[in-house]
């Protein structure tokens, strides 16, 4: 079998972060979402991947090169406009051959791996097989109505008024009968070809398509709480280790607390499930659970919970606790040192505030 990651896009809902970063280069507990989905795919035994990309090509290129460094062989698709998950499907036609494939979507997470789906759907006659999960909200979702005998009767995509709670996971398995169906289907009302008419066209013609209901976690990283809810998630299952070269000093750091190379906590508490990153220096802080720190940032003087920072963020002196966050790049926050006590900002273009 081969592997099929998704990852152009433009990410609109992850902004200002993803003006600058693809959305599937955002690390959850320090390590990018998409390079959990390759090692996820590489763990049920596929080496053979190819990866879908649009406007931030070069930088998903650079993060992950031809994948030796995990034991895959990376195939580059590049899709001109992000014009929907089927046509993915449909110009990645040369890569995939008339081999049976799992298509990933690069920005989803879910609990406990593929290795066991992906065997099941490989030793299997079915034509495909596609995983539901049950859902609040299902509105927002591409969802199934099954039948009585558990096959499915129809899928919609993010109907107004949806005939049952289970959405469609961003993880599918085809044989090669998916090219026809890319190919027999038109635009729909926000023109993109869509994965789920591209699905019902098989049911329709009489293939095997087979329902597989997950009961685990499963979160699709599409907007910022989402992307601090996996994030938990991820913690949550993290095996805490403290790198030997990590220094810390007159500190309390629990044993759900991950600390990485080079790392400094000085004079400061921390309590897990929480992840320090490389060369971070943690001083006089407290640092709460759910928190994924990544490398090369500052936190000095102040107290912070269930955040994502990422690199070289410079967080100090803060007055009230920063829960809930996500904080880019090189991001600065400081209490201001001098007269007039105003707040003073300078934000990036779609950035939110929320002031207490
Ligand atoms: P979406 O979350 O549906 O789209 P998006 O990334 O453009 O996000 P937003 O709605 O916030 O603007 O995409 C799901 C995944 O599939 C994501 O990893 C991007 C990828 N994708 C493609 O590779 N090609 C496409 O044509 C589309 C629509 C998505």
């Amino acid at each position: 079998m081969k592997g099929l990651i998704l990852s152009g896009g433009k990410g609109t809902r992850l902004y200002p972060l993803t003006y600058t970063r693809a959305k599937q280069l955002i690390p959850v507990a320090n390590k990018p979402v998409l390079i959990r989905v390759i090692e996820s795919i590489r763990a049920a035994g596929i080496v053979e991947i190819g990866i879908v990309i649009g406007q931030t090509g070069p930088e998903i290129r650079e993060a992950v090169g031809d994948g030796s460094r995990w034991g895959v062989r990376i195939t580059y698709i590049e899709q001109p406009s992000p014009d929907g998950l089927a046509h993915a499907v449909k110009i990645a036609a040369d890569f995939l051959g008339d081999e049976r494939f799992v298509m990933f979507l690069g920005d989803n997470v879910i609990e406990g791996g593929i290795s066991k789906l992906i065997a099941d759907f490989a030793n299997s006659g079915w034509n495909s097989q596609i995983v539901l999960k049950e859902v609040a909200n299902p509105s927002a979702f591409g969802v199934a109505k099954l039948r009585d005998d558990g096959k499915i009767e129809r899928l919609i995509e993010k109907p107004k008024d949806p005939p049952s709670n289970l959405a469609l996971v961003g993880i599918y398995m085809f044989d090669a009968n998916i090219l026809k169906a890319v190919h027999a289907i038109k635009p729909s009302w926000r023109n993109e070809l869509e994965i789920t008419d591209a699905i019902q066209w098989l049911i329709d013609q009489g293939y095997t398509v087979m329902p597989h209901v997950h009961e685990g976690w499963w979160i699709d990283t599409g907007k910022p709480t989402d992307m601090l809810e996996a994030n938990a998630c991820v913690l949550d299952e993290l095996k805490p280790h403290i790198d030997p070269t990590a220094v810390i000093e007159d500190s309390e750091v629990d044993r759900r607390v991950t600390v990485e190379a080079g790392a400094r906590i000085i004079n400061s508490i921390v309590h897990g499930p929480t992840i320090i990153g490389e060369h971070t220096v943690i001083e006089n802080a407290y640092v709460g659970p759910y928190t994924s720190i990544y490398h090369h940032v500052q936190v000095l003087n102040c107290e912070i919970e269930r955040c994502i920072v990422l690199e070289h963020a410079d967080i100090r002196d803060l007055g009230a606790r920063l829960g809930n966050s996500l904080i880019g790049r090189n991001a600065s926050i400081k209490r201001k040192q001098r007269k007039p006590s105003t707040i003073t900002m300078n934000l990036a273009d779609h950035s939110s505030v929320w002031l207490v």
